[in-house]
């Protein structure tokens, strides 16, 4: 076993988990995300040789794990669209420490790979879906992708013994419609799906307050014709506050970045694939770990690097978003997977 120091930083939170993004390019153009008049033909995407090798993931992921880390979640873009994937899984599940590995994907090229994934030792997956509807869903994927893959690729993926979660981005005038039959058919199968307030992630997505729908008042829509529990947090610093429906004991989420900031318990860090660590969804820049990685440094060094990140981090922003922080320039979403 190796020694686990656990490291704080300035409003004493641990850092826990480690958000691997593996890609920034991705199939969809969903609008509150990659809108494509953006992320078109012209996007500057990262190149091959600047994204982090599998090797260096790996390596960073050891070091991390020596630093406190036990939950890695696989990101993008979409990380399936990665080539070799499940290989990186099998090498991130051979890390001492490492207790839980997630991946967070749109789901359209599951089928094929869930077998693969669940056989390199991925634990769970996390699903985005926004409507059972193929027009709608069709237009906030930006691509005219069918719901019928993205259900076929669930359907896969439990088949296989993943864990499955989903996720819902909520906007007004845009799914509400959604809501009822999403929460019916995934409680139906036994599947937790989390709604998602729209966030004011990345520069390009047009936020507005008026088109985020609080969490709250999907709860009452929900309980107009289902009865529903409070259930207790599993873990310190959830993002989602579950309920469970009383009749089947399924549970649903809801993640309220925005009507209830939940900053105070963050544990993530996020890793982009092109080598920078954030420790906020919402960061201007990252610090840099491929230079390091690259010009052989030891581990020790990387080790002490992070730690100082880590240990200076005030980070805050879903608490004091405002007016002023609107106009702050942020990472895109699509480089550090949510
Ligand atoms: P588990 O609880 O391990 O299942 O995963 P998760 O909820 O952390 O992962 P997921 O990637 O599914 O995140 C769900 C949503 O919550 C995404 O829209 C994320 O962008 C959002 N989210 C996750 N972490 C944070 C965070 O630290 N801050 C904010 N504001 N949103 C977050
Ligand atoms: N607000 C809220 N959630 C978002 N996601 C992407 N962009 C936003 C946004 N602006 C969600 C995706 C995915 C997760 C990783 O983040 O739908 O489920
Ligand atoms: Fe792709 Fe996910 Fe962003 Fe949609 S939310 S564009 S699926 S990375
Ligand atoms: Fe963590 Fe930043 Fe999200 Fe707050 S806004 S929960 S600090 S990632």
């Amino acid at each position: 076993m190796q020694t686990e120091q656990e490291i704080v930083d300035q409003l004493g939170r641990p850092l826990r988990d480690l958000r691997i993004s593996v890609t920034d390019r991705c199939n969809f153009r969903c609008r509150y995300c990659m809108p494509e008049e953006i992320f078109g033909p012209d996007y500057a995407f990262m190149s091959k040789e600047s994204i982090l090798s599998f090797e260096e993931i790996t390596r960073l992921a050891r070091i991390f794990s020596g630093l406190g880390v036990d939950k890695i979640r696989i990101t993008g873009g979409e990380p399936l669209l990665r080539r070799g994937l499940p290989q990186l899984i099998a090498e991130i599940r051979r890390i001492p420490g490492i207790e839980d590995i997630a991946l967070t994907t749109n789901g359209s090229l599951l089928g094929k790979q869930a077998a693969e994934l669940r056989a390199a030792g991925l634990d769970r997956i996390t699903v985005s879906l926004d409507s059972l509807d193929d027009e709608r869903f069709g237009g906030m994927n930006g691509v005219g992708f069918p719901v019928a893959t993205v259900l076929e690729g669930i359907r896969k993926a439990t088949e296989a013994g993943l864990k499955v979660k989903m996720n819902m981005v909520v906007q007004r005038g845009v799914n509400e419609q959604d809501i009822l039959p999403m929460a019916r058919y995934f409680k139906e199968r036994g599947i937790q799906l989390r709604f998602i307030e729209f966030m004011d992630v990345g520069n390009s997505n047009g936020w507005k307050l008026d088109s985020v729908v609080p969490s709250a008042e999907i709860l009452r829509l929900l309980r107009t014709e289902m009865r529903l529990e409070a259930a207790e947090p599993e873990r310190f610093g959830e993002v989602a506050e579950r309920y469970r429906y009383e009749d089947c004991g399924t549970e649903v989420g809801f993640i309220s970045s925005v009507s209830h900031a939940f900053c105070s318990t963050c544990t993530r860090s996020r890793l982009s694939a092109d080598g920078k660590l954030y420790t906020c969804l919402f960061s201007g820049d990252g610090t840099d770990l491929r230079e390091p990685l690259r010009n052989g440094s030891s581990d020790e060094e990387i080790d002490g690097l992070i730690r100082s990140v880590w240990g200076a981090r005030t980070d805050r922003y879903s608490e004091i978003r405002g007016l002023h922080t609107q106009k702050q320039t942020k990472v895109e979403m699509s480089r550090i997977g949510g």
